[in-house]
């Protein structure tokens, strides 16, 4: 488990990555340039995006203003994913080129396969794409999202390298404990979308209890559980207040008793 926003987790191919980090779907150019620099200086190291949320010109230029302002690059990780109309060999390759284009670094910490492809044979056209690009340096780890047991099983099995995470959506309630099981089974880090059930988690009593017992919101709780879980929470935010106290969560422990709680919400 992470102690701080600044700690890192192991990967299966020898690098690490911070422990919780910010989503930014939904963001434009601009405001996502604003939010990214503002989460940067304020200690997150974790940018995730995505080809999908048109967005990655803006996520570049609020890393490189970052980095202008004294951040180190390589303590800051940022992942995109090619999307899945991108998906086989030819696209995929040039579906990355684009990204690597918009986000104007000198490398890409993380590609993931946004989403599988009903065809076990196309996901391991696209991946095979990514392999050669991670052998180029352009990208230091490649990884999948939203992938079943089932979509993984075929792909690592064809795999020259594993995958180093699973991005899927995960919040209390909705934990999918079978599938990040077998990823850590395999080594497969897991990374949590939607993390506050996109804003809606204020609704469920349980969870408000247990927020005020700790002197804590609902948000800091979902947070704090999925870090206690081992899995990599990325919550999306535009606030400034909101990014603060989506980081505040290393100060406090949720029980046995708690996690059972969050686990089976709702
Ligand atoms: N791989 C995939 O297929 C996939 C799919 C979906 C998402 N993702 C990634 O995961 C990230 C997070 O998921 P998400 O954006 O769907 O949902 P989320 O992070 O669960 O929730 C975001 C919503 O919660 C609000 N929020 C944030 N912090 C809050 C706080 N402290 N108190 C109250 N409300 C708060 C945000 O509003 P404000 O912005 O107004 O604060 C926003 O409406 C995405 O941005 C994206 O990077 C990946």
């Amino acid at each position: 488990m992470v102690v701080s926003l600044l700690d890192r987790m192991p990967l299966n191919n020898g690098l690490t990555i911070p422990g919780i980090g910010l989503g930014t779907y939904g963001m434009d150019d601009n405001q996502v340039e604003e939010t990214v620099f503002t989460a940067l200086m304020n200690g997150y190291r974790l940018i995730d995006t995505a080809s999908m949320y048109k967005n990655e010109v803006g996520v570049g230029r609020g890393i490189n203003r970052a980095i202008n302002a004294g951040i180190s690059r390589e303590d800051i990780f940022v992942v995109t994913k090619i999307w899945k109309t991108d998906a086989g060999l030819a696209k995929a390759t040039q579906a990355f080129e684009d990204s690597f284009q918009k986000l104007n670094l000198e490398y890409v910490d993380m590609a993931l396969i946004h989403w599988p492809d009903a065809s076990d044979e196309i996901n391991r056209e696209t991946w095979q794409a990514l392999e050669e690009i991670y052998a180029s340096g352009r990208v230091k780890a490649i990884g999948v999202a939203n992938f079943t047991r089932g979509d993984l099983l075929p792909l690592l099995k064809a795999a020259k390298i594993k995958p180093v995470v699973n991005q899927i959506e995960i919040y209390p309630g909705h934990r999918l404990e079978e599938l990040t099981d077998f990823c850590a089974s395999k080594n497969i880090v897991t990374m949590a979308y939607s993390p506050l059930k996109k804003g809606k988690l204020s609704s469920e009593n349980k969870i408000t209890k247990i927020a005020e017992k700790h002197n804590k919101t609902v948000a800091q709780i979902a947070l704090r559980w999925s870090i206690e879980k081992d899995l990599i929470p990325i919550p999306k935010t535009t606030h400034k207040e909101r990014l603060i106290e989506n980081a505040a969560i290393f100060d406090f422990e949720l029980s046995d008793e708690e996690m059972d709680i969050l686990d089976n919400l709702g």
